[in-house]
């Protein structure tokens, strides 16, 4: 008989570690741990502290050796090419054991860094898993993001190696890899060893000789090579993912082995309801957690078929892509960004195109990676009449920390709400202060500690930065920087970020970041980036600059220098397009800029001249400059 989620999450509090332990019994381990959770280790413990296992095997080699073999593992569907592909779980095994292979041959082993800058090709795939075998530490860097973000990356874990493709294919044009990662390389003060390209015919790049190695060569040359999976401890890193912090200076999550299978294989059936051997299919991007758990690690550790599906929502060919995906691969969940089903909604607003495509075996969907406004959700109701599931995380979660779970039966939905809290996850609201605060009233939402399996234990090399960001502010608490309430009924509101992360057609970007790039121009005297609202992409960023006019150029050309700015040093993900001259900005009389007032005046929503203000004539001119850009505002 099933379990409630009441029964489940009190069996969870009653019994923290005999519920994670019973999850950890569904995946393999060479050593199977007899201690759950030793809270002397690391920051604020560690999960399976003595569990000896191997991500991969768990991944693949157990499925072969229990008959999946002949099952698709990945089905590559790529409309932006015209590719597809389907790899059985034996395929899979084979081709990451010679890459594993090629890459011991190189020097990689276990702890050793290797940067994967790659489009969404199985190769991707082959290359995160072949690290999980070596007990190598991937990062997975995501595409659009430009050189100097990839330098960083390289720079700050030290990778001994990088896996990356030729290029990457958006709407419309060919990115050219290789000039992105030479330039990384150059500007990274780290070098690593070797790099491996994976040609893609859209368009081949010159190899360096004796640095650069050809992936296909190389798994030609290792064809047939059993490369046995290297014991690591649950505790030891599976990966690091780079993901924004409050400054230029990226987080580096870290991601273990152990509690990160028990967590994720428990959600494939607790959480999204699947049962193995079904088709599952995360249409993020490897580069984004969401593509970390729910492309690669969780589908396969669980037996499932992953989607690897390379285009977007809408223009590859058209808004009905997804529904062709969907019947073409009989996909039973779906799980993507709120953004993906506004972009559809807007190109075919009645949704007449799910008409066309058998529908049958679909079964739910489920949003995350930003704020699902119910006006989306229930057009994606009405359209697909399946249950629309909002769930809240984050990337040092790595898995939901709030959510409506489809496999435990699905509780009434409170549209504006990801639901309640999952076993693993007491969450709480205080106030500034730290105290808690009643039902329904607005404050900083907190995890108490332990974290469950499965969430960051540091970051990476940045131990105290990872106890300074999150566990100092509130002492016994995780701090996810999101504000919000629960309400009478335990159910969460997420409304905002506490910090200067924006959320971006589901990308997570730090204004911060931007403002330091902006002030790179040499006529940016000083400047301000806050996100504003935005129809279909939820936020986009605006700059706001103060320019000295000693170097003669129009208000124009400085505008879109500083767009090229950003795009060149964050990269076209950014989607920093909006940058407008001011002659001041509004500050405090201590000098702090009221960033928040101003983004409520772009939002249009009502504000309040804040008492501090230096000269409150300067919003009204912030206002005005808005008004004459068609940002819509309001006035005090
Ligand atoms: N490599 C290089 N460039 C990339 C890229 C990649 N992997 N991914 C995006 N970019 C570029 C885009 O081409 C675009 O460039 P442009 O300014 O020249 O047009 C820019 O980065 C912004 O991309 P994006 O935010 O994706 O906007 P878009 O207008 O191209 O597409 C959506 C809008 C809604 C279709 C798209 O954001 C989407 O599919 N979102 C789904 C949500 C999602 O996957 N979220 C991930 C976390 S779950
Ligand atoms: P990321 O680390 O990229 O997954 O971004 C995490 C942040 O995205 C969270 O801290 C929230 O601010 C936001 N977010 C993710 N999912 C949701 C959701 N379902 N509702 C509201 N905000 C969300």
């Amino acid at each position: 008989m099933s379990s409630s989620y009441g029964e489940v999450y009190t069996s969870w509090r009653d019994n923290p570690e005999g519920f994670w332990m019973e999850q950890a019994a569904a995946i393999d381990w060479f050593t199977k741990p007899e201690t759950a959770f030793e809270p002397d280790l690391g920051a604020y413990g560690k999960w399976f502290p003595d569990g000896v296992t191997n991500t991969c095997h768990n991944c693949l080699d157990r499925h072969v050796a229990a008959g999946r073999g002949e099952q698709a593992a990945i089905i590559y569907d790529s409309p932006i090419t015209g590719a597809k592909r389907t790899i059985s779980y034996t395929a899979m095994l084979a081709e990451v054991e010679a890459f594993a292979g090629a890459l011991s041959d190189k020097g990689v082993g276990k702890g050793d860094r290797v940067v994967i800058y790659m489009p969404m090709v199985p190769e991707a795939v082959v290359a995160m898993l072949a690290c999980a075998r070596l007990g190598a530490i991937h990062s997975v860097v995501f595409g659009g993001f430009a050189a100097t973000e990839l330098a960083t990356r390289i720079e700050d874990s030290h990778a001994k190696l990088i896996v990356t493709a030729s290029c990457g294919i958006e709407p419309g044009r060919i990115i050219a890899y290789k000039p992105l990662l030479d330039a990384a390389i150059e500007h990274s003060h780290h070098k690593p060893e070797a790099t491996i390209v994976f040609q893609r015919q859209e368009h081949r790049c010159d190899l360096i000789e004796g640095r650069d190695f050809d992936y296909a060569a190389l798994i030609e040359a290792n064809a047939g090579r059993k490369t046995p999976c290297t014991p690591v401890l649950a505790t030891d890193p599976l990966y690091v993912l780079y993901t924004s912090g409050t400054t230029g200076q990226p987080k580096g999550v870290v991601r273990d082995n152990g509690g990160h299978m028990a967590a994720l294989h428990w959600s494939m059936h607790a959480i999204y309801d699947v049962k193995p051997g079904e088709v599952f299919w995360a249409a993020s991007d490897i580069g984004w957690v969401v593509g970390h758990s729910y492309i690669v690690y969780a589908p396969l550790l669980h037996g499932n078929t992953t989607i690897l599906f390379e285009g977007k929502p809408v223009g590859t060919p058209d808004a009905g892509t997804f529904w062709r995906v969907i019947s073409e691969h009989k996909v039973a969940a779906l799980f993507t960004a709120p953004t993906a089903f506004r972009a559809i909604r807007k190109e075919d607003p009645q949704g007449s195109l799910v008409k066309d495509y058998d529908m049958s075996g679909f079964r739910a969907l489920f949003l995350a990676g930003e704020r699902a406004d119910p006006d989306t959700i229930q057009w994606a109701e009405r359209i697909l009449d399946v249950p629309v599931i909002d769930h809240w995380w984050q990337t040092e979660t790595g898995w939901t920390i709030a959510g409506n779970p489809m496999g435990l039966g699905l509780l009434p939905v409170k549209y504006g709400s990801p639901a309640v809290p999952m076993p693993g996850y007491d969450v709480q609201v205080l106030d500034d202060a730290g105290h808690p605060v009643s039902s329904g009233t607005l404050g900083n939402i907190v995890v108490k500690l332990p974290l469950p399996p499965g969430c960051l234990p540091t970051l990476w090399n940045a131990e105290d930065r990872f106890r300074d960001a999150y566990l100092m502010e509130f002492p016994g608490y995780y701090k996810t920087a999101d504000a919000g309430f629960i309400d009478e009924d335990g159910y969460l509101f997420i409304m905002a970020r506490t910090d200067d992360i924006i959320n971006v057609a589901g990308h997570r970007l730090s204004t911060g970041g931007m403002e330091e790039a902006v002030s790179g121009h040499p006529d940016v005297v000083e400047c301000a980036v806050i996100g504003i609202a935005d129809a279909m992409k939820g936020q986009i960023p605006a700059g706001f600059i103060v320019i000295n006019n000693g170097h003669g150029r129009s208000d124009d050309d400085v505008e879109k220098e500083v767009v090229k700015l950003v795009r060149d040093q964050i990269g076209p993900v950014a989607a920093f397009k909006t940058v407008m001259v001011v002659k001041r900005l509004p500050k405090t009389r201590s000098g702090k800029i009221l960033r928040a007032t101003m983004q409520k005046i772009a939002d249009g929503q009502d504000w309040k001249m804040p008492a501090t203000i230096d000269d409150p004539g300067i919003l009204d001119e912030i206002a005005e400059v808005l008004a004459e850009r068609g940002i819509k505002t309001k006035s005090d």
